[in-house]
């Protein structure tokens, strides 16, 4: 092939047409990218992305994500009939009845109904990224759903991982790097933090939950008894639908 500087346009079209596929590995490097000219899909697996996908794939109206427990708690007076959920380091904030188990996002618990959430992370991270051209929700329940409209796109799109407390954390890189390997060939370009999420995903991908073990939020939350979350937060296309967000809800992609 001809040296890039001798290329005919037709190749310069053709590299033009190329996606880009970044993955921001902690909320705290979001400034970094100019976050409105990216798709971004914002992931916490354990548990706040989880267990929203699950929500809305249960007939959620819509979750309502706020960075803090003050703004969700605002919500009560005003709609009475919302559910609110508030979650940190893990556990449920006290004076609220549920926070981000997925076993709280049931059919039985919210079909129907309005949440307002806030967690530790995931929340945060939504909220950092509030000027993307989109934001769509991933997990593990959702991959193949998320992946296959990613591919439809062409956009260029931006992995956020919400990590711990502004930290990287190893099951959000490896689920970008999930995500990296469906859509690697499909004509996006990986930025280096993609590449290394892909690498880390052919690491760990045999055995998801072995490697996923030796997580510090898995210990966490083994320590608070909630080992069942793990597990359920690990099984993969259980769900189809995509949460977006659309005036600051988030609400079953049509
Ligand atoms: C978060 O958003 O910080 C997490 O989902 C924490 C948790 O496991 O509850």
């Amino acid at each position: 092939m001809a040296p890039a500087f001798l290329r005919t346009p037709s190749h310069a079209t053709r590299t033009k047409i190329m996606t880009e596929l970044a993955v921001c590995l902690t909320p705290s490097l979001i400034p970094l990218f100019e976050v409105e000219n990216y798709i971004v899909v914002v992931i916490d697996i354990f548990r706040a992305t989880s267990s929203i996908c699950y929500g809305i794939e249960n007939g959620a109206e819509a979750i309502i994500p706020v960075a803090e427990v003050e703004e969700c708690l605002a919500f009560q007076e005003k709609h009475p009939d919302y559910l609110l959920a508030a979650e940190r380091n893990g556990e449920v904030v006290s004076g609220f009845n549920f926070s981000n188990s997925p076993f709280s996002y049931t059919k039985e618990k919210v079909a129907g109904r309005t949440i307002v959430l806030t967690t530790t992370n995931g929340t945060n991270a939504l909220h950092l990224s509030r000027k993307a051209k989109k934001i769509i929700i991933g997990s593990f329940l959702n991959l193949t759903s998320i992946c296959n409209w990613l591919k439809k796109q062409n956009e260029n799109t931006l992995l956020v991982c919400a990590g711990w407390k502004n930290n990287f954390n190893l099951e959000d890189t490896l689920f970008a790097g999930a995500i990296a390997d469906r859509l690697k060939g499909s004509g996006f370009i990986l930025d280096d933090a993609a590449i290394a999420a892909y690498d880390l995903f052919q690491v760990g991908k045999s055995d998801i939950p072995a490697y996923l073990a030796k997580t510090s939020h898995s210990g966490r939350l083994k320590k608070l008894g909630i080992e069942k979350d793990i597990a359920f937060c690990l099984q993969v296309d259980i769900t189809t639908a995509i949460p977006i967000l659309a005036d600051d809800k988030l609400v079953k992609l049509v």
